[in-house]
C-alpha cells in the first residue's frame, strides 16, 4: 500500500492536469432515490427543528418522489402537518451509497431550491470521518438570503489563497473546524439568481463542483446561461468549456490531496438549527421567533421549501473512476480511485473489490 501511494504522488499531477471528465454516475428520472440512504432520525447534526425521516415515510408522505410530470426529483418539507409545540417537523436528509475521491466533478442540475424562514438547505458533501477529509458546501443558504454560499471546512491547516473567483464578497479564509466557531471559509455568490424566490423564477441553474489535486471549484450557471457542453448531456466535458469558477480554493492555500478524502453527496433541509435558527442569523431576514413562530403550526409557510432537481451526474477524470463503493454489508472500503491511478501509469495493480 505504501508503494502505491507513492505512485499515486508521482502519478496524479500529470493526470489531473487534464481538463477532460467523464460521466460516471448519474442520478436522474424514475431511479434518482435509488443510490441514497435516507438519515432515519431527528436532526442531531445541527439542532435542527426537523426529523429527517426514513427512505419509507419519505416515499409515503411524499416528501421524496420523483414528480411524473417533469420526471424530476422533489425533496421537500412537510407543509401539509400540523406541528404541536414541542414536535419537530418531518423533512429529508439522504447521503449519496457511493463516495467520490479527488478527480471527480458532481453537477447538479436543479430548478427549485428551499427557501422561507427557518429554512435552512444544502446540497453539499463530505468525508465520513469528517472533519477529516473535509467539508464542500456547493449550496447554503437560510431564511430570506438573497444568494448562495459556498464553503469549505476541514482540519485546522487549510485557508483560500490566491483564489481565481467571480465572488467578490469573501466571508472567511480560514477552512478550519476550529476557527470561527466552523463558519468555514466561504463565499458568496453575488448572482441574484443563485439562491431563493430569484432562483425559481430563472428556473433555476447548474452547480458545478470540482474536486481536483490541484484545487477545488464550484461554478454557478443560471438555467439561461448554462454551457452548452453541460446542458446537452453529453457523456463529457472540459473545464475549459466552463470558465473561470464562482469560487476557487487552490490546493497552494489547502493542499486538497491532504485535507480532503472521498466525500459522500448530501442533500439536506432542516428547520431553524446553529445556523439558520440563531436570534442573530434569523433576524438579518425575517422576524419573529424561528421555532415557536414557523416550525409550529399548519406548515403553510413551507410551500417553497423543497428542492426540485433535474440530475446529479458524477464525472472522473478521463482514464479514471473515482467512484469509491462502500459495501455496508462488510463495512469495506474499495479504492477504484487507485486502480484509475495504478492503470494511467501503466502498472498491472489489482486490487480486490
Ligand atoms: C446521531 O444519532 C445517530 C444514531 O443514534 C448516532 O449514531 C450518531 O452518533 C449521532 N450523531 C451525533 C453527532 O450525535
Ligand atoms: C457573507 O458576507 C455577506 C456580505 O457581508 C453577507 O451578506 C452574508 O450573510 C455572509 N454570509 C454568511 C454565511 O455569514
Ligand atoms: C444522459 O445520458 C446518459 C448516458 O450518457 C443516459 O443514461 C441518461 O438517461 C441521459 N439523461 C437524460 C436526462 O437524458
Ligand atoms: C395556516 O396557518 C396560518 C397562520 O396561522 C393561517 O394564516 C392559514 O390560514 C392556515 N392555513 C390553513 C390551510 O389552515
Ligand atoms: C405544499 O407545497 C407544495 C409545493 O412544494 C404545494 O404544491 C402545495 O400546494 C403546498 N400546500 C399543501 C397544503 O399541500
Amino acid at each position: 500500500m505504501l508503494s502505491s501511494l507513492a505512485l499515486l504522488s508521482v502519478v496524479l499531477p500529470s493526470a489531473l492536469a487534464a481538463t477532460t471528465y467523464d460521466m460516471v454516475k448519474e442520478y436522474s428520472g424514475s431511479t434518482f432515490f435509488n443510490d441514497w440512504n435516507f438519515y432515519g432520525q431527528f436532526d442531531n447534526l445541527t439542532n435542527g427543528d426537523a426529523i429527517f425521516v426514513t427512505s419509507s415515510v419519505a416515499s409515503s408522505s411524499k416528501l421524496a418522489y420523483v414528480d411524473s410530470t417533469t420526471n424530476r426529483a422533489i425533496i421537500k418539507v412537510d407543509n401539509t402537518s400540523t406541528v404541536a409545540f414541542n414536535d419537530k417537523r418531518n423533512t429529508v436528509r439522504i447521503s449519496s451509497k457511493d463516495e467520490f475521491d479527488i478527480g471527480s466533478v458532481w453537477i447538479a442540475d436543479m430548478y427549485h431550491v428551499p427557501f422561507g424562514c427557518s429554512v435552512w438547505p444544502a446540497f453539499w458533501s463530505q468525508a465520513p470521518n469528517w472533519p477529516s477529509g473535509g467539508e464542500i458546501d456547493t449550496f447554503e443558504h437560510w431564511n430570506l438570503e438573497l444568494h448562495n454560499q459556498m464553503t469549505l471546512h476541514t482540519e485546522p491547516g487549510c485557508t483560500q489563497a490566491s483564489p481565481v473567483q467571480t465572488a467578490t464578497v469573501v466571508n472567511s479564509t480560514d477552512c478550519s473546524f476550529q476557527d470561527n466557531s466552523n463558519a468555514g471559509c466561504g463565499v458568496m455568490d453575488s448572482t441574484d439568481s443563485s439562491y431563493g424566490a430569484k432562483f425559481a423564477a430563472a428556473q433555476g441553474g447548474v452547480f458545478v463542483t470540482e474536486m481536483a489535486e490541484s484545487g477545488i471549484s464550484v461554478w454557478f450557471f443560471p438555467r439561461s446561461s448554462v454551457p452548452a457542453s453541460l446542458s446537452s448531456n453529453a457523456s463529457s466535458f472540459s473545464t475549459a468549456d466552463l470558465g473561470t469558477p464562482t469560487a476557487n480554493w487552490p490546493t497552494a492555500g489547502c493542499a486538497i490531496d491532504t485535507y480532503f478524502k472521498a466525500q459522500n453527496l448530501i442533500f439536506d433541509i432542516t428547520l431553524c438549527g446553529d445556523a439558520a435558527g440563531a436570534a442573530s442569523v434569523f433576524q438579518q431576514t425575517c422576524s419573529g421567533v424561528c421555532y415557536t413562530d414557523y416550525v409550529v403550526g399548519n406548515g403553510s409557510v413551507y410551500d417553497n421549501a423543497y428542492f426540485d432537481v433535474a440530475s446529479v451526474r458524477v464525472y472522473s477524470v478521463t482514464g479514471m473512476n473515482t467512484i469509491v463503493r462502500v459495501s455496508s454489508a462488510l463495512g469495506f472500503r474499495a479504492g477504484c480511485w487507485v486502480w484509475g491511478a495504478a492503470a494511467l501509469s501503466g502498472a498491472v495493480v489489482l486490487f480486490a473489490l
